[in-house]
């Protein structure tokens, strides 16, 4: 119920009568009044005027259930309309991966607000203090075969970039694969993991980690990591953001079902990609070498010119891309 005053509160802008929302809601008007305290108790600026009802002014940085759920609406069709929401677990792509395995619907949003187990690529751990960060994961259902999954890492990327740019208005740039950057220094990293069998994926489940709030980072990795608030110099509310990331997400996911490749996306996502016309390391294949980044081909690999003048495509999988001289 919280989450439906929530959202007719939010709806209407202005006052809404405790008549009116008990008759929406077909309950009492003790119950909307307890309601609205708990709203209350967990830092929503409620406002109550006899004659005319509630208000809201303002909600706290909070990203559970009600708040995500009022906030998404039907602004999506799928995505994030299943939401769950820990104080504190494990890893959100794990939980994900469970509700996977038990049957939940694809579009599944996964979100955490502390990861004690927090999941990075290459066997890495991400590390996750709470009250600063957004840890998510989306599950997928994927009817397309087990080799256009990686795909969706650029499909989440380009969707992310454009969510922190509405949000913030930030020049935020993607690092290829799946790194959000920001004066060369990361905000975001995204991890795929999926579930398969030979010729068909059970599920995909996409997490992502976005540096919000977080306000120093220490000395070891201040060099390559920052956060919104440090570049912008405003604390943001997360539950909006991630918000945006489904809203984006949906479209461009839909547009890459109905084709299952790229080419929709690789103009727009080679505009915002920090790689491209640069010179790359290109790292941990069957060789190290530089390169001139060109941008992504209509299957997600990297375009790279080598020094003889050839042209190669590099899969995400198997080597990992540095600027010459540091991440960037
Ligand atoms: C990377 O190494 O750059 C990827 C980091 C991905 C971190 C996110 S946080 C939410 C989700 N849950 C996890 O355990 N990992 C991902």
């Amino acid at each position: 119920m919280k989450t439906e005053i929530l959202k007719l509160l939010r709806e209407s802008g202005d006052y809404v009568s405790g008549q009116q929302l008990c008759e929406t809601l077909g309950v009492s008007r003790t119950a909307v009044w307890k309601a609205i305290n708990q709203l209350k108790e967990a830092g929503y600026q409620v406002e109550a005027v006899r004659n005319r009802g509630y208000r809201i002014i303002d909600s706290p940085d909070v990203m559970t259930e009600e708040e995500l759920k009022s906030l998404i609406g039907d602004e999506t069709k799928w995505a994030g309309q299943n939401v769950c929401y820990y104080g504190e677990v494990d890893s959100t792509n794990l939980r994900a991966k469970q509700f996977g395995d038990e049957g939940a619907p694809g579009g599944t949003l996964v979100v955490a607000d502390m990861q004690t187990a927090g999941r990075g690529r290459r066997g890495r751990g991400w590390d996750s203090p709470a009250g600063s960060s957004i840890y998510m994961s989306v599950l997928l259902r994927p009817k397309f075969r087990p080799d256009k999954a990686p795909m969706l890492t650029i499909v989440m990327a380009y969707s992310v970039a454009r969510a922190l740019r509405k949000c913030t208005g930030l020049d935020v740039l993607i690092k290829w694969p799946n790194d959000i950057v920001l004066n060369g220094k990361k905000i975001v990293g995204i991890l795929t993991e999926m579930s398969t069998e030979i010729d068909y994926i059970n599920h995909v489940v996409i997490g992502v980690g976005i540096n919000v709030n977080l306000a120093s980072f220490p000395e070891e990795i201040a060099e390559k990591a920052t956060s919104l608030r440090i570049e912008c110099g405003e604390v943001q509310k997360r539950a909006p953001i991630i918000v945006e990331i489904m809203k984006e997400f949906e479209q461009y996911y839909e547009r890459f079902e109905q084709t299952e490749d790229l080419s929709f996306l690789q103009q727009p996502y080679n505009e915002m990609l920090v790689n491209c016309g640069r010179e790359v390391s290109i790292l941990g294949g069957k060789e190290t070498y530089q390169a001139y980044a060109l941008g992504i081909n209509e299957t997600g690999e990297l375009l790279v010119r080598r020094e003889d003048g050839s042209i190669e495509a590099v899969y995400a999988g198997e080597v990992s891309v540095r600027g010459v001289y540091g991440y960037v």
